[in-house]
């Protein structure tokens, strides 16, 4: 089959062709032949080893798995015996979760992982760049009470994962403010904000107004940068905190108040995805797609994520 690896972190020029055996499903595992793969933010920072600390996961000197890529959609192709849930030819989607290997023809996937069948009326390429912005907005979603007219400000807002937190604290009628850049106000309004504040036009850090929850979704700002937004009860959330957000955190857990910063690596649940593809068979949330690249161009799609200005996904058309 075909794939494409890398064998050196570098710029995305490191990824190659090359061709590799189609894997064989374990007993509890599926076969899927991939449709649709993505680009996510964090495949360039393992491809790129950027910051270096990845190196400690993905190997110090070379990356341990030369095949990248944590999102895929496409067709069941082989069912381990044991396998109950799928069937040859169901249209399936999800995430490799810790592991990767997309960037590929076939990819054999444990059945515990988070992986669904596609709803109605989602092509190959939405579906492949739902699982990690979803599952890690839902995740983090969940650890604050969200509930109707809520004031949530979104730093980020036009990001795979700004996006997804969007429409998930619309679909709980919170009251929304994104902040992103000019070029992505109108779809972020059109999407579900009640208001958008465009970085490049006005300095969202001087609003009058107080929020209960605030979200760094992309982490271009920090708790110590906006704490003087949040009402007295309300909560700091990143999915991409800096530095200075852990040590705040530990100066609150000292201080008797570990409930105000919210930091960390999402699980990415199966049974989290699950509750995602209802919400897309009912059409309350979907993804927002940037671009479509080829199979070919997977070089060129992660030079253009690694500039960190893509709105919502970028997908990859494999077949
Ligand atoms: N903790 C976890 O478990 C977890 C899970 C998933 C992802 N992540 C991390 O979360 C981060 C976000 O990932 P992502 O895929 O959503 O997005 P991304 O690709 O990292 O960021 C793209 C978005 O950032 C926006 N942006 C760039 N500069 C900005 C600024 N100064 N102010 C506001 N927005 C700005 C861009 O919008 P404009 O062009 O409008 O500026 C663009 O839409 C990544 O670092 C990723 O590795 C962490």
């Amino acid at each position: 089959m075909k794939a494409f690896t890398f064998k050196n972190y570098g710029a995305s020029d490191v990824l190659h062709p090359e061709i590799l055996e189609k894997p064989i499903p374990n007993p509890n595992q599926i076969v899927v032949k991939i449709h649709a793969t993505s680009v996510t933010a964090g495949d360039w920072r393992v491809r790129s080893a950027t910051p270096f600390p990845i190196r400690f996961h993905s190997g110090i000197l070379k990356p341990k798995n030369t095949l990248l890529g944590h999102e895929f959609a496409g067709v069941v192709d082989m069912v381990g015996v044991e396998v109950a849930e799928f069937q040859i030819g169901d249209r399936v989607f999800g995430s490799m979760g810790m592991k990767s290997g997309t960037y590929a023809e076939y990819v054999a996937v444990d059945v515990e992982s988070p992986i669904a069948k596609i709803p109605e009326g989602l092509s190959f390429e939405e579906a492949a760049v739902v699982p990690i912005g979803f599952l890690s907005a839902y995740h983090f979603l969940q650890k604050v009470n969200l509930h109707p007219g809520m004031k949530v400000l979104i730093h980020g807002v036009s990001g795979s994962v700004g996006s997804a937190m969007l429409q998930l604290a619309k679909a709980k009628d919170a009251y929304i403010v994104g902040v992103c850049s000019s070029k992505n106000s109108s779809w972020v309004k059109n999407w579900g904000a009640d208001e958008v504040i465009s970085y490049d036009k006005e300095d969202f850090t001087i609003l009058p107004e107080k929020f209960d929850l605030i979200v760094n979704a992309v982490g271009k700002t920090s708790f110590r940068e906006i704490r003087h937004l949040l009402k007295p009860e309300g909560k700091y959330l990143s999915n991409d905190a800096a530095l200075t957000d852990y040590l705040d955190l530990l100066m609150q857990t000292i201080g008797g108040n570990k409930e105000q910063i919210i930091l960390g690596i999402a699980d990415q649940k199966k049974s989290d995805l699950r509750v995602i593809q209802s919400l897309l068979a009912e059409g309350k949330v979907r993804p927002y797609l940037d671009r479509v690249y080829s199979f070919d161009e997977l070089p060129a799609a992660h030079a253009y994520v690694e500039k960190g200005r893509k709105a919502g996904n970028v997908a990859i058309r494999v077949a």
